[in-house]
């Protein structure tokens, strides 16, 4: 009998930070209203938004200037400079350097990525490329905020059958180049940004203390329509048209307030699961981990389960909601910070579009 463990993090963000003053030029928005809506303060975000977001402050019309986006990219170009396999690729290789590993050591890989560099193949194969892999298994997971409980799961239970040893595990997102910044789409736009996370998995005795012990996760797609993209997919046809973008159906799409509500609700059903399932209660927990994308989300939680705000980890205010890598970004930054000891029990949950859920408890 076996199970996993993580041996190693990894961490990428991009560059270049765009805070809450910036995006107030951009479209009708302030920091003063996203930090009290959200916590968020900064983000980063690939260096074509970057730049994008720099001409569009200094635009004098700026529904033009987004018109002009669409019709001719950026500056007549419309080949990006960083693609998420990139930020995947980073986070991957200071995994595997934290882990002592080499790529050629990994026998299997999961990645989760809610926007791919390609609609086919997935970002596991550009991330294996890059890597100059040639025959590792590469599974590829669209599973939104929720991908890096659902990845590590699934590395998890590809060890436990006995079928790989060492599994590396990626939640990578290039959000940011997605969203509008205009009046129309600053529900959005102000919240989500770009990053990476990635943890090496690897097989232990399941009688030692420290690993991987559950996981518990859960989809509801009976209310998708609160946040969902067409974008390319093939719920329009053709999937891609002029006339889609310019209906305004290549955006992506949330209703902020049942999301929350959703978002709160399915965290404490799935904490409590979690806590239950193991015979333990909240006071026993050392950490938790919650997926960063509302800091009043994480609150309110937190609160009902009488979680103290010193066994939760927040970094949102530098990163925004960064999709399926924030969770191990957040496991990254706890252990840089020594706020993770050995044997202390981690609770890491997260909630996205699907909407998908899950929760998966280890200890250190
Ligand atoms: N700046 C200024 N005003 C804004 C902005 C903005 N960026 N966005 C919306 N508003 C306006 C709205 O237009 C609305 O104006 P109106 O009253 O004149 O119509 C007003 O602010 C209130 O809008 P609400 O949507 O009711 O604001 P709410 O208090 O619900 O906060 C928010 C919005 C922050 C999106 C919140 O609903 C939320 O965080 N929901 C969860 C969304 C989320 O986290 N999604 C991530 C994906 S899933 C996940 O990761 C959990």
């Amino acid at each position: 009998m076996r199970k996993a463990k993580i041996i190693g993090t990894g961490m990428a963000v991009p560059e270049c930070v765009v805070d809450n003053h910036l995006l107030a030029r951009c479209m009708n928005t302030s920091d003063e209203w996203i930090m009290q809506r959200t916590g968020i303060k900064e983000r980063r975000v690939s260096p074509d938004t970057y730049r994008m977001l720099l001409r569009l402050a200094e635009a004098p019309d700026k529904e033009a200037f987004i018109r002009d986006l669409y019709d001719h990219g950026l500056d007549g170009k419309i080949d990006s400079t960083m693609s998420v396999a990139d930020l995947a690729h980073e986070a991957s290789q200071a995994a595997l350097k934290s882990a002592g590993l080499a790529i050629g050591e990994i026998d299997f890989i999961v990645d989760s990525t809610t926007f791919p560099d390609y609609a086919f193949p997935h970002t596991g194969s550009v991330l294996g490329t890059k890597f100059g892999l040639t025959s590792t298994p590469i599974l590829n997971l669209q599973q939104g905020c929720a991908g890096f409980i659902y990845a590590l799961a699934c590395g998890d239970a590809f060890i436990r059958m006995g079928m790989y040893d060492r599994v590396l595990v990626v939640g990578a997102e290039m959000l940011s180049p997605v969203f509008e910044y205009s009046d129309r789409g600053r529900d959005m736009s102000v919240l989500f940004a770009d990053g990476a996370g990635a943890v090496v998995l690897e097989a232990v005795d399941a009688a030692s203390r420290s690993g991987i012990i559950s996981h518990h996760l859960h989809t509801d797609g009976t209310i998708l329509d609160k946040l969902y993209g067409e974008i390319f997919g093939t719920s329009t046809f053709p999937p891609i048209s002029k006339k889609k973008i310019d209906d305004d159906r290549c955006r992506p799409r949330m209703h902020g307030r049942s999301v929350f509500v959703q978002a709160v609700k399915r965290f404490k059903e799935v904490i409590r699961e979690t806590l239950e399932a193991n015979r333990l209660t909240a006071a026993d927990i050392d950490l938790l981990l919650f997926h960063q994308a509302n800091l009043r989300i994480i609150d309110s939680v937190a609160e009902h389960l009488k979680i103290p705000p010193a066994k939760t980890f927040t970094n949102l205010h530098k990163y925004g909601n960064t999709s399926a890598a924030s969770v191990p970004i957040c496991l990254h930054e706890a252990l840089a910070e020594g706020r993770i000891h050995e044997g202390d029990l981690i609770l890491m949950a997260a909630f996205g579009t699907g909407f998908a859920w899950g929760a998966s408890l280890l200890r250190w």
